[in-house]
């Protein structure tokens, strides 16, 4: 005890600080979400996330290699389709903007590539499944998903990252991939994917707010903990290699838990309404935004998490590189 107990010794000096440090964070932990959008021929923002881009195709490839360039090793593809309809067609086009993308990225540059697998973007009521009598149909969803995965795997995704929460999904995905033979196709499974607020910004820019309704029948109710870590370990079971928790600061009670209990790779999701908010703040001056940003990304770390998908992502890596 004290006086001769001092925790301050192993503070005082910067070697021994850095010594005594449990958690460390680096270019390579994190992931930069990236929108491609084929109605555009110029890069469009909206308020809500200042600094984000939706990138016109012949873009992508250009912003690939700066991420790369940055320390960063992987993007997470979003993508903006021409035309939307009550099944989401573009998602699984071949010729879509996600697939088209992929190949482009994968031709230049070295990154690997993990493409968000979801309907919402490229349906007319901007719902992330099938309706059926004005509800998301799970099951008559699944088949959509599978051919989704197997037109992302063909393109050259390395994984694909199923956000819709529907149940069985994992396991429909990775039976389709194998049955086409895209076994080498990994899965990074939105296990614990909460009905969040913080989604907002990303809907602005992705636009892919709901028409009518919500996604309470799928997401998860932010009360719950234990219900998340069941899901998590139906992924397990499913056949997911990755799992993740979205959003990250407000569930790193989640993300703790489930870097205990799961033997695999566990990622965090700081999403965009987790950046809008330092965003905001910082471009009043009521906080320091490289530190916000930082203490944010080490705090996800600490909670357990093996790597990061961050807006921050390409801005963070060059500051942990003194770039
Ligand atoms: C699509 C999807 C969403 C996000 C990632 N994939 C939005 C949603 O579920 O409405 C959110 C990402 C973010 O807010 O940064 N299902
Ligand atoms: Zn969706």
């Amino acid at each position: 005890m004290f006086p001769q107990e001092r925790m301050r010794r192993i503070r005082y000096h910067a070697g021994v600080r850095d010594l005594v440090r449990e958690n460390r964070l680096a270019p390579e932990q994190l992931i930069q979400p990236l929108f491609v959008d084929e109605n555009i021929d110029q890069r469009r923002s909206v308020p809500s996330l200042p600094g984000q881009c939706a990138l016109p195709p012949d873009q992508v490839l250009r912003e690939c290699r700066e991420i790369e360039a940055s320390g960063c090793r992987a993007v997470l593809l979003f993508g903006i389709p021409k035309r939307k309809d009550p099944l989401g067609k573009g998602a699984y086009d071949d010729e879509g903007v996600v697939q088209r993308a992929v190949r482009s990225i994968k031709k230049g540059c070295g990154l690997a590539i993990i493409t968000d697998l979801c309907l919402c973007e490229y349906t007319d009521h901007g719902h992330c499944g099938v309706m059926v009598d004005e509800e998301v149909d799970n099951d008559a969803t699944l088949g959509l998903y599978a051919r989704i995965a197997v037109s992302q795997a063909r393109a050259g995704a390395d994984m694909v990252a199923p956000s819709g929460m529907m149940d069985g999904q994992v396991a429909a995905i990775r039976q389709a991939l194998d049955q086409q033979g895209q076994s080498r196709v990994g899965i990074m499974a939105y296990s614990a994917k909460f009905c969040s607020c913080f989604y907002g910004p990303f809907r602005d820019l992705a636009g892919s707010r709901p028409s009518h309704g919500d996604r309470r029948s799928h997401q998860i109710d932010p009360a719950n903990g234990r219900q998340a870590l069941r899901e998590m370990e139906l992924d397990v079971e499913e056949g997911a290699d990755m799992l993740m928790v979205k959003p990250a600061l407000p569930y790193l009670d989640v993300i703790k838990e489930a870097s205990n209990r799961f033997e695999m790779p566990l990622c965090a999701f700081q999403v965009s309404g987790e950046y809008a908010m330092v965003m905001a703040a910082a471009e009043r001056g009521w906080i320091d935004r490289d530190a916000a940003i930082m203490e944010s990304l080490i705090s996800i770390r600490r909670a357990g998490a093996d790597c990061i998908v961050t807006y921050f992502a390409k801005e963070a890596a060059r500051l942990l590189e003194g770039k």
